[in-house]
């Protein structure tokens, strides 16, 4: 028996919510491994985490080895296989979320400086709390101690959600699109790059169902704005969805994935995008190591819209940088 050690932050949270039960119901891991798993949220969370604690021992699920709550992030972090930073402020109606910038900051700065002090060089970090690409540059910021691709931020709930749009307006199943990825920022700058996309092994831009109209005027804005027209109809940001997205983006990291697929990485320079920020590219796996694709043809539509998230997470880095000289 082998045992895997997850730490989640905010999980007396909504994502977490969705989140925990996936991941021990449906475990990526092989049938032998036990989970250890340490749920982490602030003082004022504490109860409702033992009640959640109540909630997944009356799952008896047979992945789990034990749970630990705490709001302490020292004990949450030391010496963990896999840490979910979800623990942040969501926004609300009429917000962007780089607004989240100033307040979340800190609770990543933080958490980043005692994941340095305590983790393994091992570990990997998902980071999902919005500006989910910034917190991610904060988080490998404040760990020297751990390589620069074991931090990685979550894209793959647009990805899905740019899977779902595409194969209902092609009016084929989600699973028969491949090589659908999107570049750049978790925000409304994001790219949904539909040009190397295929269906049934065929490129989807000679279907007849698409054009650039619909690209450009439909397909694009709808993903962009995915998130804020959830908040719009729930009242409150994804959660349910989001989680599916988190459990596949660690499926992925745990056993590799066929298809291309995006996250959030620290970009080394490809396709010129700057250095220092993490940035959304074409991933492949090669079972649990992922490399950017490169050399891909980007035509001038899709380098205007790359450009424009490289741009917006240049100044959200600066910010941050702005922030982590004050503290
Ligand atoms: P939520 O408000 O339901 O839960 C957040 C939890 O974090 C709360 O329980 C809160 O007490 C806790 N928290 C706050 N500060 C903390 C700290 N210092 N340490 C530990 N826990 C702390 O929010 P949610 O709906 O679960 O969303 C969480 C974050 O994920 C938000 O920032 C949201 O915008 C983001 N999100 C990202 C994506 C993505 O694709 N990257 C998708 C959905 C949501
Ligand atoms: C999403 O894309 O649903 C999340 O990032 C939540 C939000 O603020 O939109």
């Amino acid at each position: 028996m082998s045992m895997q050690k997850i730490t989640i932050t905010g999980a007396a949270g909504n994502i977490a919510y969705s989140l925990i039960f996936r991941i021990l119901s449906t475990s990526v891991f092989k049938k032998d491994t036990k989970i250890q798993l340490n749920l982490l949220d602030i003082q004022e969370m504490l109860p409702v985490l033992q009640g959640l604690k109540y909630e997944i021992e009356d799952c008896a699920f047979e992945s789990l080895d034990s749970i630990s709550i705490t709001d302490n992030p020292e004990t949450a972090f030391a010496d963990n296989d896999f840490i979910f930073l979800i623990g942040a402020k969501p926004r609300t109606k009429g917000m962007q979320r780089s607004d989240l910038l100033l307040e979340n900051a800190q609770i990543f700065n933080e958490h980043g400086k005692i994941i340095n002090e305590c983790c393994k060089k091992t570990t990997k970090i998902i980071v999902v709390g919005n500006p989910a690409n910034t917190n991610a540059f904060i988080i490998q910021n404040s760990t020297p101690n751990l390589p620069d691709n074991n931090i990685t931020s979550l894209m793959k709930l647009d990805q899905n959600r740019a899977k779902s749009i595409l194969a209902g307006q092609l009016n084929q199943s989600v699973e028969s699109i491949k090589q659908l990825v999107v570049w750049g920022n978790h925000s409304t700058t994001q790219y949904p790059n539909i040009f190397h996309a295929l269906v049934s092994n065929n490129l989807v831009v000679h279907d007849n169902n698409i054009n650039n109209d619909w690209i450009v005027n439909e397909f694009i804005p709808r993903i962009q704005n995915r998130g804020a027209e959830i908040i719009e109809h729930r009242g409150k940001s994804s959660a349910a969805s989001a989680a599916s997205a988190i459990y596949d983006h660690f499926n992925n990291i745990v056993n590799g994935s066929e298809d291309w697929e995006s996250l959030g990485i620290l970009s080394t320079g490809q396709y010129e995008i700057s250095s220092d920020i993490f940035f959304s590219f074409p991933i492949k796996f090669n079972k649990d190591e992922y490399v950017v694709i490169e050399n891909l043809d980007i035509d001038n539509l899709s380098s205007s819209y790359i450009k424009k998230s490289e741009e917006e997470l240049i100044s959200e880095r600066d910010i941050v940088k702005g922030i982590l000289k004050t503290n």
